[in-house]
């Protein structure tokens, strides 16, 4: 049957036999197809598990750029199979739920960019990856976290910066480079919730512990932080460092990672304020194992953009690999 009447009748997940080894299913279709699954650390564990790569946003764009694979299953969000597409335009892309989106993206709107860049002339306009293919077509420079401190501080002392979407990493950027920076008022739903008051007893808790903190999260949060960096950089921080405990201030997706590389040590997610799972990206968490072996096996959803809307958007993205090399 095809994909879209599957679709259309809601038996997309009905099509998944449950008696069938899904890991050796999808290594096969792997195979025969060519592809190669990029997958982000916020990803369920077991999709961690069948992937080909593992990054965060700048080593997923470094991977897809340079893959030979014919296609390209992206199991992350919207923005970032985007980013993917752009950069590979001839490849197929597929993201396993085209619903999977991204909160911080959502609140910067490429119309009312557009008249918020119109209004402060002179200002080079650096953009943080995490947002749409349409405000990145408005950017001079994509920029990542784990590269905007050395994208910000290449730029002329003179030079006038509106950095958007997150004004957290934004005001966090600021304060590393010391550059007065116009920032657009845009945040991520799952590090915005992460409370103080329940930081500050898990550190009593676990007076040992250090607490590493992704820069999405509030400056009260990262004021409390041993260390700060994109999730890459938090993966290596507990690689490399001696302590045995850590309080991880990220999606807890992170942590599947971290406990493979260091299984004796000990690693505390950091709670919200209150007890939901919201340290749970649930835009990332729409892909599953099911979906990804249907994705993987009818070749769909698959990302498409206008090949103009590409070429513009991809500029300032190849500016940060240059800038990243
Ligand atoms: P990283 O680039 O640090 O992986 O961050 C991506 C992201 O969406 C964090 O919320
Ligand atoms: Fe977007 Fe936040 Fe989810 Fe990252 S964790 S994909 S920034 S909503």
């Amino acid at each position: 049957m095809q994909y879209s009447v599957l679709k259309e009748k809601g038996w997309l997940e009905k099509e998944v036999d449950a008696n069938l080894d899904l890991f050796t299913e999808i290594r096969k279709l792997k195979k025969e197809k060519n592809a190669i699954i990029l997958a982000h650390y916020y990803q369920d564990s077991d999709i961690q598990d069948c992937a080909d790569y593992i990054g965060d946003s700048l080593g997923l764009s470094q991977e897809a750029a340079k893959t030979n694979a014919a296609i390209i299953v992206f199991a992350g969000v919207h923005f970032m199979a985007e980013t993917a597409k752009i950069l590979s335009p001839s490849k197929k892309v597929l993201l396993p739920d085209l619903r999977a989106g991204c909160s911080l993206a959502d609140s910067c709107p490429s119309e009312k960019f557009e008249t918020f860049i119109k209004s402060h002339p002179e200002h080079i306009v650096i953009s943080y990856v995490n947002c749409s293919a349409e405000v990145k077509a408005l950017t001079d420079i994509v920029v990542t976290s784990s590269n905007a401190e050395k994208i910000v501080n290449s730029l002329a002392k003179n030079q006038k910066i509106i950095f958007a979407p997150d004004k957290n990493l934004g005001a966090w950027i600021s304060k590393k480079t010391g550059r007065n920076m116009v920032l657009w008022n845009g945040a991520c739903m799952v590090h915005e919730l992460f409370s103080l008051g329940q930081l500050i007893r898990a550190k009593e808790k676990n007076p040992n512990a250090l607490v590493i903190a992704h820069p999405e999260c509030e400056t009260e949060i990262l004021e409390q932080a041993d260390f700060t960096g994109s999730t890459t950089a938090l993966l290596n921080f507990t690689i490399k460092n001696k302590a045995r405990e850590f309080i991880v201030v990220t999606e807890a997706g992170i942590l599947h990672q971290m406990q493979k590389a260091s299984p004796e040590k000990t690693f505390i997610p950091a709670a919200p304020a209150t007890n939901c799972a919201c340290n749970d990206c649930p835009h990332m968490k729409l892909n599953t194992l099911e979906k990804l072996y249907v994705c993987l096996k009818y070749e769909q959803p698959e990302i498409n953009m206008p090949v103009e809307l590409m070429n513009r958007a991809r500029k300032p993205i190849i500016k940060m690999l240059e800038l990243s090399r």
